[in-house]
């Protein structure tokens, strides 16, 4: 069985884990220090966001050299440095390749602007009139998708930030020049890659106006989306390595070709979908209640589809895009550390890989921002703007973001009770909430009952026992939507995972046997297994191994 089916991986937000240099931006060698930590959690893979150098207007994600390092995160030492110690721990790291787009400050897009035809091609340019975008496709962060250059009298398209221009992959010299950085990074000893919003990058034939939609339906899983993939992976040699395709509205379809070892594209691919039912309309920025059923059903089709087909998934809550699990789906109060583990246990038992977002592991949550002036991330900016322009109040527009921003997940690592909560000597790029005094790394290290040393000994239980890691999976129905059930089975073997999402008992309608049964883990205390299970406690999960 190929490895990352074992393997959890650890995912790294440079500019917000660890400052080891004091200026009040976390950084490489940050993370360097930070290896054993890590290490201790048990996982194999750390992928790391972006730290090449860039503007940062999107925090890196936005890139001007894919060969040279940010100096605000440190040195191309500092990255060998990381490389050597995490290999000396048995840790693979894995890189950030954004290949949908790079900033405008990269080389490639300046020779483009100063009109030189060989670099225009490698970006989208079309002609129209100065007024008239191209098509009426809308950018992802708020706005059109569309920018006017007066000087070529040409517009280009930037399905993100007006500063992160989409590159032209139907160019034979694009495609060599991102397998040229693949090669680089390969030989400096990386160990996979995560490939940024990468199902976006074969534009279709013909741009035209979508009356439905902002245009997503036009360019998510291109026309040449596999071809692209495919020889990616055959002229750089990284079939063997760990690679994830960050997928943005994709189909389940889709999903399965990219990640069907017969294909030779990917290991594995991120979606969003199960992340969207708290969406009103498919609406981000507009507030609704988690739809648990919804929530089962997404889960379920992609769990079994995928088995069916020898697809892969990964398997994930939180991101550096996505808020904090645990204030979205779970309770940051009365029963923080109970929904924590829940959420959890929900996850690492899934048929996947694994992923944490640091500070999952220690139950973090939203920060709680009250002002527009704590925002850093430029697509929370742009949709406060846009909210308000559309009607709504600042309270309410801060609520929004409250909920919804993607800062949610940037603030500071929580180390310890310290001042700056161990993040940094001074103050961090963006706020570090009060709760740091009871949520952090040094507290959780102390406490054998912490949400820390719950994921610990989930990690620990998907090496031991090759169920968690290749065991079918079936849903468990005829409950409760706010139930999330499911059994694993491998051989005679039986794994049987019964989550209550709810912060109320919960019936299971028919209550289930437990002769035969061992708990393997489970988030409340239990001296001795009782002969049924027919309610669930607020947030409980329950799991029994057999066999
Ligand atoms: C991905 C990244 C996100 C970034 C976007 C554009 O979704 O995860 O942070 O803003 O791509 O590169
Ligand atoms: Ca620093």
């Amino acid at each position: 069985m190929e490895d990352f089916k074992k393997s959890t991986i650890y995912q790294v937000y440079p500019k917000s884990f660890y400052d080891s240099n004091g200026d009040g931006i976390g950084d490489i060698k940050g993370i360097t220090e930070k290896l054993d930590y890590i290490k201790s959690l048990g996982a194999d893979y750390i992928w790391s966001t972006p730290f090449f150098v860039s503007p940062m207007n999107d925090n890196g994600y936005d890139v001007e050299d894919y060969r040279n390092i940010n100096p605000i995160f440190g040195t191309m030492e500092d990255v060998e440095e990381l490389i050597g110690e995490a290999e000396k721990r048995g840790i693979g790291i894995m890189l950030d390749m954004v290949f949908n787009h790079t900033s405008t400050r990269h080389e490639w897009f300046r020779r483009a602007l100063a009109g030189e035809k060989e670099y225009m091609d490698y970006y989208i340019f079309k002609e129209g009139e100065p007024d008239v975008p191209p098509t009426n496709w809308e950018s992802k962060f708020g706005g059109s998708a569309w920018e006017y250059v007066p000087t070529l009298k040409k517009w280009y398209l930037h399905l993100f930030d007006v500063t992160q221009a989409d590159l032209n992959w139907n160019n034979a010299k694009v495609r060599e020049d991102m397998k040229e950085i693949i090669r680089f990074w390969k030989k400096k000893g990386v160990k996979g890659f995560r490939f940024d919003v990468v199902n976006l990058i074969s534009k279709p034939e013909i741009f035209e106006d979508d009356w439905e939609g902002d245009g997503r339906r036009f360019y998510s899983d291109g026309p040449r989306m596999h071809e692209f993939l495919k020889e990616l992976v055959a002229d750089t040699g990284i079939h063997d390595m760990v690679t994830v395709g960050e997928m943005s509205s994709t189909s389940l379809e889709h999903c399965i070709r990219y990640s069907n070892p017969e294909e030779k594209e990917l290991s594995m691919c991120f979606n969003f979908h199960h992340l969207k039912v708290d969406y009103k309309d498919g609406n981000k920025w507009e507030l609704e209640k988690t739809d648990f059923g919804k929530l089962k059903k997404i889960f379920e089709a992609w769990q079994t589809e995928m088995e069916k087909h020898n697809g892969w998934n990964a398997v994930f809550w939180c991101n550096h895009d996505q808020p904090r699990i645990v204030s979205r789906m779970g309770d940051e109060k009365e029963y923080w550390k109970e929904s924590a583990k829940m959420l959890a246990s929900c996850i690492h038992l899934l048929r996947g890989t694994p992923y944490i977002y640091q500070g999952e592991e220690l139950g973090m949550t939203n920060p709680g921002y009250k002002e527009i002036g704590e925002y850093r991330d430029v697509e929370s900016i742009n949709y406060y703007h846009i909210l308000l322009q559309e009607g709504k109040g600042r309270e309410e527009a801060l609520e929004i973001l409250g909920q919804r921003s993607r800062d949610n997940s940037r603030s500071p690592m929580q180390w310890n009770s310290g001042k700056y909560g161990g993040f940094s000597e001074n103050e961090p790029w963006i706020g570090i909430p009060e709760n740091y005094k009871y949520i952090n790394a040094a507290a959780e290290e102390q406490d054998s009952d912490s949400v820390l040393n719950y994921y610990r000994e989930l990690i620990r239980l998907r090496k031991k026992y090759p169920i968690i890691q290749e065991g079918s999976i079936e849903f468990l129905h005829g409950m409760r939507p706010e139930i999330f059930a499911y059994k694993r089975v491998l051989g005679g073997q039986e794994l049987l995972v019964l989550n209550n999402m709810t912060d109320k008992n919960a019936d299971l309608k028919e209550a289930i046997s437990c002769q035969g049964f061992l708990r393997l883990i489970g988030n409340y205390p239990c001296e001795k297994l009782p002969d049924k299970v027919g309610e669930l406690r607020p947030y409980e999960s329950v799991v029994l191994m057999k066999g």
